[in-house]
């Protein structure tokens, strides 16, 4: 980060603007909305800053000449936006002098802080920067964030900001305290507020206020799938209940890319699981989940792919419900999934596949506990999850059952991910090609003609693709 974010106070201080044109108005109108006293300076200001003038908007003062050292002395920031390059580098100059912070408009040297974009909820407010970068994403993302931010939320902060004292008195712990904030905020109360029920939502908020030490809510657990990877797959539930938690349970699928986004302080546990190396047992997971949640906190559980596939999150859930706490499960993209779109391999189609079937060929020394006659139908596609190792015994189980070795096969190496890797071929000649290019776990393995749609599919969406690791072809064989 090369700035330091800050929102500066400046009611009842000088701020001072120098110029006529319109990117002088926006920095005076700016500067009011905060409660500053604008100093605006021009010699010949245009017709909007004129206009401006005479509405005489509380705060402004305006003079019809050129800024002096004295103003700049007097102000505690300086907003250089009249065009002029003398007149700029005096500005500059004098506020070097005076340690006055100056932002000269578009000339990065002269800023000694950059204007974010903004997005006003007042008093929620949030502001962009891409620290002078480009400032054109800084204002996609402003317009993002614009839509995503119901204008009642600054209605929200201002009504429940009003609570604050009772609240400060009522709940002197500060992670307590800060556990009702968000419990309001993203809760009940909340939603009434948001609802528009605004007597509702201040029952609700002194309801809980009243209740007993012995009442306060145990935590609650968050099973959050995470994907396959690519943090712009997580949902958009997920990415909230992340930023929510207090403490983290993770494993070896979650990148750290993912992680990075994770609420800052929460804690973080990883409890490991890779095949024959378990840093943690199951049945120790789930009751860590049931303790750290019956100690208050929000425990956030968080898995590759989906919870509830091949993801063990139905025994977790099946302990908290026997022990009391509750809980919510977000599902996620599968890796089959995943992988599919992202090596440009449809899991149906509809002349090639109208059923798909999701297995795992995780078995016991080469040994596979699977049921043949429902994988070797005919029009199907077989995902198949852990069976990196088994791959052999898996091509020679569907040999045995009577499946042509000229049968198509991918496997996906770190599916989604930027260094994805995948490789195509037959049955007959697939285990060869993995040992040869060395492919390590997660991988996903498919099978079934519509591998094949890959080289015809990938060109034609990568030619599309903004992303074009999505679906290259660099790595694969076909
Ligand atoms: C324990 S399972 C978890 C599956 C997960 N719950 C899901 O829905 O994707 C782990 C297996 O999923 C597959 N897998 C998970 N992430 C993957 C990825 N990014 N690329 C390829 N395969 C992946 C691999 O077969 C791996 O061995």
């Amino acid at each position: 980060m090369d700035n330091l974010p800050i929102f500066l106070t400046v009611r009842n201080q000088q701020v001072l603007v120098d110029g006529g044109g319109s990117s002088a108005v926006r920095r005076v109108e700016r500067a009011l909305s905060a409660g500053a006293c604008v100093l605006s300076l021009d010699p010949d200001p245009g017709d909007e800053l004129c206009r401006l003038v005479a509405r005489a908007p509380e705060g402004l003062t305006f003079e019809n000449r050129l800024p002096e050292r004295a103003d700049v002395a007097a102000s505690l920031v300086v907003y250089g936006a009249s065009e002029d390059d003398a007149r700029d580098a005096r500005l500059y100059d004098w506020s070097r002098e005076h340690k006055v912070l100056c932002n000269i408009a578009d000339v990065t040297e002269k800023c000694d802080f950059i204007t974010p974009s903004i997005v006003d909820r007042s008093p929620v407010v949030v502001a962009i920067s891409t620290g002078g970068a480009a400032p054109v994403i800084a204002r996609t993302l402003r317009a993002r964030i614009e839509t995503m931010l119901q204008p009642a939320y600054g209605r929200l902060a201002a009504f429940v900001g009003g609570f604050r004292d009772r609240i400060a008195a009522a709940i002197p712990h500060g992670r307590e305290r800060r556990h009702f904030w968000e419990r309001m905020i993203d809760g009940p109360a909340g939603d009434l507020y948001l609802a528009g029920d605004v007597q509702g939502a201040a029952n609700r908020i002194e309801s809980d206020l009243s209740r007993t030490e012995e009442e306060k809510p145990m935590g609650e657990v968050y099973l959050v799938g995470a994907g396959p990877g690519d943090p712009d797959l997580l949902t958009f539930r997920a990415l909230r209940l992340m930023q929510r938690a207090d403490v983290v349970l993770y494993d070896r699928l979650i990148g750290d890319e993912i992680m990075s986004l994770v609420r800052r302080d929460a804690e973080r546990i990883y409890v490991g699981k890779k095949a024959k190396d378990h840093t943690m047992e199951q049945g120790d997971i789930s009751e860590l989940l049931v303790k750290l949640a019956k100690e208050g906190n929000r425990v956030l559980r968080l898995k590759g792919g989906d919870p509830f596939i091949f993801g063990r999150g139905g025994e977790e859930i099946e302990l908290l419900t026997r022990q009391g706490v509750p809980f919510k499960v977000v599902p996620g993209i599968t890796a089959a999934a995943g992988c599919g779109a992202y090596a440009g391999i449809p899991l149906t189609h509809r002349d090639h596949a109208q059923s798909c079937l999701f297995v795992t060929a995780h078995g016991r020394d080469g040994v596979l506990d699977l049921d043949w006659e429902v994988l070797i139908r005919p029009a199907q596609t077989v995902a198949v999850y852990m069976g990196l190792q088994n791959l052999p015994a898996l091509v020679e189980g569907f040999g045995r059952h009577g499946v042509s070795m000229n049968t198509d096969i991918a496997v996906i190496e770190k599916g989604t991910r930027t260094d994805q890797r995948v490789l195509t071929g037959t049955l007959g000649n697939i285990v060869a090609q993995v040992e040869a290019a060395g492919v390590k776990s997660p991988a996903m393995i498919i099978v079934g003609s519509v591998v094949r749609l890959r080289s015809q599919l990938a060109i034609g969406a990568a030619a599309l693709s903004e992303e074009p690791h999505k679906l290259s072809l660099a790595s694969g064989t076909a």
